[in-house]
């Protein structure tokens, strides 16, 4: 990795003989100098290339010395190290530079052997912070993750086993019910036969409840009843599949069921609203395996990319009206296909929402990244996404999108 290095003084010819003095470091991409010539325009540069990882700077120059600078470094990036330049007699100076957080020092004039072992050894120094902050963010997110989907998963799951009961009570009885009523209805029209005259009190009744329209009503309601309790048992399943993380061995499972429930729990965010119309689910099912994996974590993989793409969806429909958004429907295209070496599976998530320029997509797999407003992103979902299918999977998470055109996520697991 090319490490970037800020100058900072206000010497011009200063700038020729560091890349002099480095060439062969800048030639083999370990080092790249950004310059400028006193505080204002470090601060400007240090915007401008955020993959600065630290700062040299003389002290006095014109506009803003340096020590003015050091002091400005901390509420920029507290992990942005500096190395002061100053005369040796200048012992005031660098005093004052250490005690506002400089890293070290060299003296003027350069003696640039210094100068390199002082660097390497910020640089290390640097690359070190950076190293354990990264771990500290990974383990924080697994953390999280783990936690939160260890409490969901039991609550999921217990939901959905107390649902189960009532829901057979009702389907146990619907049969009979349904049964009940056509004997009914046919006994009734079997009075209607015999005795055409029944008298006024019946008649009288006939009419108040409307008995035609009831003999014709009630076998339509039976069936939209029978269709609410499939409805239920099909949620219920989804939740006890989506629950079920057994983290500690593989077991063989079918990728299209954990898709399908997926979708099944994120219905209702798919299903027309006074925004925008229904978003088209594609699916584009090949023929596959049953795959061993840890088939809780794959779903999880799968309702975090589901998710991001009603996300992007929602973001793409901003400024549109429902009519606009029906005549370019919101899509997700879900393409699963066995790789030409059968020695894994491809699920292909695609939306045809904001997408993603190349720069968001290099930070996108970070975790806590999120474009989203707070409290609805947490920017943990493609961390743990490329976790769960890299490492506890050893496949392979891509992402294609370029902006305005939609964004495509292509996961691979292997089949054993
Ligand atoms: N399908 C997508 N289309 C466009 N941007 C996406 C998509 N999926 C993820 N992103 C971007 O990646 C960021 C990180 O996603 P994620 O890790 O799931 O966190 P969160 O969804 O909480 O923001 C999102 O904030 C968004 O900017
Ligand atoms: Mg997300």
């Amino acid at each position: 990795m090319t490490m970037t290095i800020l100058f900072v003084d206000d010497e011009l010819p200063l700038q020729r003989v560091i890349n002099l003095k480095f060439k062969k470091k800048i030639r083999a991409k370990e080092w790249e100098f950004v310059f400028a010539q006193n505080g204002v325009e470090a601060l400007a540069k240090i915007k401008e290339y955020p993959q600065i990882s630290m700062v040299i700077t003389d002290i006095n120059m014109p506009e803003m010395d340096g020590l003015t600078l050091l002091g400005e470094l901390p509420s920029i990036d507290s992990n942005l190290k500096a190395i002061v330049l100053s005369a040796y007699s200048d012992m005031r100076n660098i005093r004052t530079a250490m005690n506002l957080g400089a890293f070290d020092f060299v003296t003027k004039p350069i003696d640039f052997q210094d100068l390199e072992v002082t660097i390497n050894r910020t640089l290390e120094y640097v690359e070190q912070i950076q190293d354990n902050q990264k771990k500290l963010h990974h383990a924080q997110a697994q953390l999280i993750s783990s936690e939160k989907m260890a409490t969901l998963g039991q609550l999921v799951a217990g939901v959905a086993h107390e649902i189960n009961n009532p829901l057979t009570f009702i389907v146990g009885n619907l049969d009979l019910a349904e049964e009940y009523v056509t004997d009914l209805i046919h006994h009734l029209q079997l009075y209607q036969k015999q005795f055409e005259h029944p008298g006024a009190a019946i008649k009288e009744n006939e009419g108040a409840i409307d008995l035609n329209f009831l003999l014709e009503d009630l076998p339509q309601i039976m069936i939209i009843m029978r269709e609410g309790t499939e409805l239920i048992s099909q949620i219920s399943t989804s939740l006890r599949v989506l629950a079920r993380s057994d983290t500690q061995v593989r077991v063989a499972f079918n990728i299209h069921e954990g898709i399908d429930s997926s979708l099944m729990i994120l219905k209702h965010r798919l299903k027309a609203n006074e925004q925008h119309p229904d978003i088209e689910v594609i699916k584009e099912y090949g023929e596959l395996p049953l795959v061993k994996c840890y088939p809780g974590q794959l779903n999880q993989v799968f309702m975090n990319l589901i998710a991001n793409a009603i996300d992007a969806l929602e973001e793409s429909n901003k400024g549109y009206s429902f009519a606009e958004i029906k005549t370019n429907p919101n899509k997700i295209t879900i393409h699963t296909e066995v790789l030409e070496n059968n020695t894994g599976v491809v699920i292909r998530i695609k939306d045809n929402g904001i997408g993603m320029s190349a720069e968001l997509q290099q930070q996108v797999f970070q975790p806590f990244f999120t474009t989203k407003a707070v409290g609805k992103g947490t920017g943990l979902g493609l961390s743990i996404t490329r976790q769960l299918v890299e490492e506890k999977h050893g496949g392979k998470l891509r992402c294609i999108s370029s902006p305005g055109m939609g964004t495509e996520f292509v996961v691979e697991i292997p089949i054993n």
